[in-house]
């Protein structure tokens, strides 16, 4: 049983305080490893740890070739720059030769945690001796895979898997008892600039949560071109999250005066305090009509843009 801290009990000193004397406990003289994305919350655990352990602490970013436009190179610069070097670690072969013909939502999740748990980490682990992975679970990831609405990619003993069997370490969750706004503020107090405890949120299977059917690098290719115009063009809505989500059907549009049966982009774009709820912003029709106009001008291939108005829920924040 998780006990909440919730944002208005959350006292940021002492919850830092307990939670280095925690991982330094647990970690004793060995090493951890921890992962970082660039997230809210493995950016927070990066820095716990980092004050925990010093050296002892290896922080690696998968290169998984799902993520966004730069940012691994982002990612290492911001870390550079709080003192902290963060290893790069190329597996995005394994990763597309994973999700090679799944389509099902949960398997994509699924091949996306073994891929990254047991082959990719597994083998680092395994290489450095070290005995702890330090992760950046949190309440809702809980709170949402137990209630069997998604399988969160980084959620096990709740699940009945046991990591030290399955993997061969223990892995420690310091943030296990916030929610996402708690996490911003314990960010931001361990000094982690505005870029990154403000960032909005960004899922652990990363744009592979946006590619409806089959994961391809073209089709991840295609996202990721939307997703730079779409947060660029909505980064000053204050909206909670926006995205862009490729579709599997196909529809007919005209290109250079010829029939192109082309693809789709669906844009959300939400208001939200916690992600248990969420409702889609009101986007101004001028906004809504430049979001489309560069996407179909930018983007190969696309020749329809919808933006979804379903609330969460019974939508999810995510498409898959
Ligand atoms: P949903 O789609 O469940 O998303 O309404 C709720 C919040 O969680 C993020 N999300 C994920 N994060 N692994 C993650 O680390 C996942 O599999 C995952 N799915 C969704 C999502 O971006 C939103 O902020």
């Amino acid at each position: 049983m998780i006990t909440e801290i919730t944002t208005q009990e959350l006292s940021t000193e002492q919850f830092i305080n307990e939670k280095v004397k925690d991982i330094k406990d647990a970690v004793a003289d060995g090493t951890a490893i921890n992962a970082l994305s660039g997230g809210v919350d493995s950016s927070t655990v990066t820095m716990l740890g980092h004050r925990a352990l010093g050296k002892n602490l290896r922080t690696i970013f998968v290169e998984n070739g799902l993520m966004r436009e730069g940012e691994p190179e982002q990612v290492v610069g911001f870390f550079r720059e709080l003192g902290v070097t963060v290893e790069v670690v190329d597996a995005r072969e394994e990763f597309f030769a994973a999700l090679k013909g799944v389509t099902d939502p949960e398997q994509k999740r699924e091949a996306i945690t073994q891929t990254f748990y047991k082959n990719v980490f597994g083998r680092i682990v395994k290489q450095s001796g070290a005995k702890h992975l330090l992760q950046g679970t949190i309440l809702t990831d809980v709170d949402e895979t137990v209630a069997g609405i998604k399988r969160q990619h980084n959620v096990f003993e709740q699940l009945g898997i046991d990591p030290q069997e399955t993997f061969g370490y223990c892995i420690i969750e310091p943030l296990i008892q916030l929610r996402k706004d708690g996490v911003r503020k314990v960010g931001e107090a361990l000094g982690l600039p505005a870029e990154l405890f403000d960032r909005i949120p960004f899922p652990g299977p990363a744009l592979a949560a946006r590619v409806i059917g089959e994961i391809t690098p073209d089709r991840i290719e295609t996202v990721r071109k939307a997703t730079v115009i779409v947060e660029r063009l909505l980064k000053d809505t204050g909206a909670f999250q926006y995205m862009a989500i490729l579709h599997e059907d196909r529809v007919t549009g005209m290109r250079d005066g010829k029939r192109d049966f082309g693809q789709q982009i669906e844009l959300r774009c939400w208001d939200s305090v916690d992600a248990r709820t969420a409702t889609p912003t009101r986007l101004s029709f001028d906004i809504l009509e430049t979001l489309a106009d560069d996407i179909i001008r930018d983007v190969p291939g696309i020749v329809s843009v919808t933006y979804n108005v379903a609330t969460k829920p019974p939508s999810t924040i995510e498409a898959i």
